[in-house]
């Protein structure tokens, strides 16, 4: 079976075929990020002005990257829920037509549904469900990886081998970690979602984004912070985790402390303004900042995520999704649980995702929508 995917439910414009749920035959997805760098965030007028404009040629090239016509198309996905009220309603008026037009199912997709699904995709060789390490593990151009770090030893090769033709195993624990959601999401089955954890304010997509303006990085913060940490010292400045109950998180603290931290490094008083700080960081402060947040957050994850795994031992797979799960010490920290992350090229926004949670709904007996009536909604929860 292919399904068309589309998405738009941010700043990226994206459609993509993929079979089956697992294989991808195009996946074409146009970032605005470019536009955004200059303003530090998403504006989201010209966001979906920009989704207007690149939305037609993106399908029509997801359709032509994978050799296919109309015909060859057996339903169209699309975000619907949750994003910017704009940029949804692009993607989904243009699914409505589409579909209506080529007379085919329709299949509204919830966004972080997409985003578990993104770590089915792929058949093990290609891209998706498996685990990567990027720091320690490379593929070559045919079907295997190559490990190719000198710390790596025979037991993670051997690890590595084990799952990396594999899909997660149920019930499992899916750890949503995007630029809108934290969430702990428990699954015992295909389609089937039971929130256990979820942010409390922030998203830690969010603070990586925050922090990194404070530091004067740019837009999107996560990349950005990676990479300033890389000669960075995790250990400079000690940034606190935040006592949440339960499952849930909180990381608007979290983003305090740093910019406390900052102002207390630079002798600044707590009234200096926040937006001038980076003028008084030396790169090396910079890198130092950065290496320590990324090392508390990626802690305060994890550690959140193996209580929840203490409490659930039924737990077979762990599964990380979103913008943040491109994270590669989060990767290499996760490395010795169970852990599935999408290729990094799907951990982001993308619409193969989408096409991918179409067929496993389709497979639980979901009934397409009516493309006359599909609603959108700026916020919802996963269903
Ligand atoms: O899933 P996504 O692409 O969009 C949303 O659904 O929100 O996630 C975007 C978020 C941004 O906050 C971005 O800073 C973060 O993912 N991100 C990262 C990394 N790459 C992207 N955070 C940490 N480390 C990364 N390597
Ligand atoms: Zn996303």
């Amino acid at each position: 079976m292919k399904i068309l995917g589309i998405e738009t439910s941010c700043d990226e414009t994206a459609a993509a075929v993929v079979e089956d749920g697992q294989t991808i035959l195009s996946n074409v997805v146009v970032s605005q990020i470019n536009l955004f760098a200059a303003y530090g965030g998403v504006i989201p007028e010209i966001a979906a002005r920009s989704h207007l404009e690149a939305i037609q040629p993106v399908i029509e090239k997801a359709l032509k990257d994978a050799n296919l016509t109309w015909s060859d198309i057996d339903a169209i996905s699309v975000t619907h829920t949750p994003g910017l009220l704009g940029s949804l309603l692009i993607g989904t008026l243009t699914a409505r037509t589409l579909a209506i037009l080529h007379d085919k199912p329709l299949y509204p997709i919830h966004h972080l549904k997409s985003h578990i699904y993104a770590n089915w995709l792929g058949d093990g060789s290609e891209s998706g469900a498996r685990i990567e390490t990027p720091e320690t593990v490379s593929r070559n151009s045919h079907e295997s990886f190559v490990v190719s770090s000198p710390h790596n030893d025979g037991r993670e090769r051997t690890r590595l081998k084990e799952f990396q033709s594999s899909t997660p195993a149920f019930p499992l624990l899916a750890l949503v970690i995007s630029g809108g959601h934290t969430q702990i999401i428990r699954m015992t089955k295909h389609n089937d979602f039971e929130i256990i954890g979820t942010t409390l304010d922030d998203a830690v997509g969010e603070c990586f984004d925050k922090v990194a303006k404070i530091l004067g990085l740019p837009y999107p913060g996560g990349p950005a912070i990676a990479e300033a940490a890389k000669t960075g010292n995790p250990h400079k400045y000690h940034l606190p985790h935040p006592k949440v109950k339960g499952f849930d998180f909180s990381f608007s603290g979290l983003k305090t402390a740093v910019l406390r931290a900052v102002q207390n490094e630079l002798n600044l008083p707590i009234s200096h303004p926040s937006h001038d700080l980076k003028n008084h960081l030396t790169p090396q402060q910079v890198s130092d900042f950065a290496a320590s947040f990324q090392n508390t957050a990626v802690d305060i994850l994890l550690a959140k995520l193996k209580d929840a795994l203490k409490n659930y031992p039924d737990i077979k797979s762990l599964v990380f999704a979103g913008g943040v799960s491109a994270n590669e010490l989060l990767r290499k920290k996760a490395a010795k649980l169970p852990a599935f992350f999408p290729d990094k090229s799907l951990s982001g926004d993308n619409a193969a995702m989408v096409a991918a949670a179409a067929f496993f709904e389709i497979k639980t007996g979901v009934q397409p929508t009516d493309p006359y009536h599909l609603d959108i909604s700026p916020r919802s929860a996963i269903s």
